[in-house]
């Protein structure tokens, strides 16, 4: 973990609630994707925890939904601007782990951080298809992102415009070898309830440290108490245990 000043580079919307920030800073502390930077912000005590999309050398990219103050504050943010960001924060996903023909499953927001896991999953020459899955078409953000990578995209709508699949659960294929699932807790257990083959699941949790020294994010797994911030936030399907 790193904490430095970056600054803002882009702050763009992408739809009506999505936005793509780019800041410049120091990205030696990011390791892997799926990993993710918890951002203070002026006048509120916690920081907000963001995944990375994409990064390179000097420049983080994210992609944030507007979900209530702080992210709403952060709209406002003009290029120039300077961030107290703590960055490589977590484990992220293991891409060792793919096998030859990995399945991404991205609900709404929580697709962005598999962006840089389809990046290098593309780039070690893996065939690589996605299902995402938005409320609405006009939320979906970044489908075009891993078409443009090389990937099998599916798409799918909750409101059912122009007969798409409605829940990502609707387009599983089959004959994939791993997958690697991120969104939010309802569509990550029915990814577990109808997946047989293994995967790796990231978690959200509100957070009050972001690097595993309150315990506020404790979730219980089948191996025992787990920080989602420092063991997480991704675990392996096998490790999960949810609540009654
Ligand atoms: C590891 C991790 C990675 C994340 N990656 C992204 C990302 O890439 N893009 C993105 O848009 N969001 C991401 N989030 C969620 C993001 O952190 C919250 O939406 C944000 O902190 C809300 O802050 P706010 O001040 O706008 O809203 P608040 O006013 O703090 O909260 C508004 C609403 O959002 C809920 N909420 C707040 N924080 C969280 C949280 N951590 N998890 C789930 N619900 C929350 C609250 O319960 C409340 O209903 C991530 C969260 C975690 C833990
Ligand atoms: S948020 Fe503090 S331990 Fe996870």
């Amino acid at each position: 973990m790193k904490q430095g000043l970056y600054t803002i580079a882009e702050n763009k919307p992408l739809t009506e609630a999505v936005y793509r920030l780019r800041l410049a800073g120091d990205t030696s502390a990011i390791t892997a994707p799926g990993q993710f930077v918890n951002i203070a912000l002026p006048g509120l005590y916690l920081r907000r925890p963001i995944s990375v999309c994409d990064v390179q050398e000097g420049l983080v990219t994210l992609a944030y939904k507007i979900a209530g103050r702080g992210t709403e504050q952060l709209t406002a943010m003009r290029p120039g601007t300077r961030l107290d960001v703590l960055s490589g924060l977590g484990n992220g996903f293991d891409v060792s782990l793919s096998g030859d023909e990995p399945l991404l499953l991205g609900g709404g927001i929580g697709s962005a951080p598999l962006y840089l896991l389809a990046k290098q999953l593309r780039a070690a020459g893996k065939t690589v298809r996605a299902v995402l899955g938005f409320n609405a078409l006009n939320e979906d953000f970044c489908s075009g992102w891993f078409r443009a990578l090389g990937c099998e995209v599916t798409v799918t709508i909750a409101d059912g415009t122009g007969g798409a699949p409605r829940y990502v659960t609707d387009a599983l294929p089959s004959g994939y070898s791993f997958y690697y699932a991120c969104g939010p807790e309802p569509m990550l257990r029915a990814v577990f309830d109808r997946t047989a083959g293994p995967g790796q699941l990231s978690f959200e949790e509100r957070m009050g440290c972001g690097f595993g020294a309150c315990m506020g994010c404790t979730h219980q797994m089948r191996t025992g108490p787990k920080r989602i911030c420092k063991d997480g936030p991704v675990f392996r399907k096998e490790e999960i245990a949810w609540p009654d």
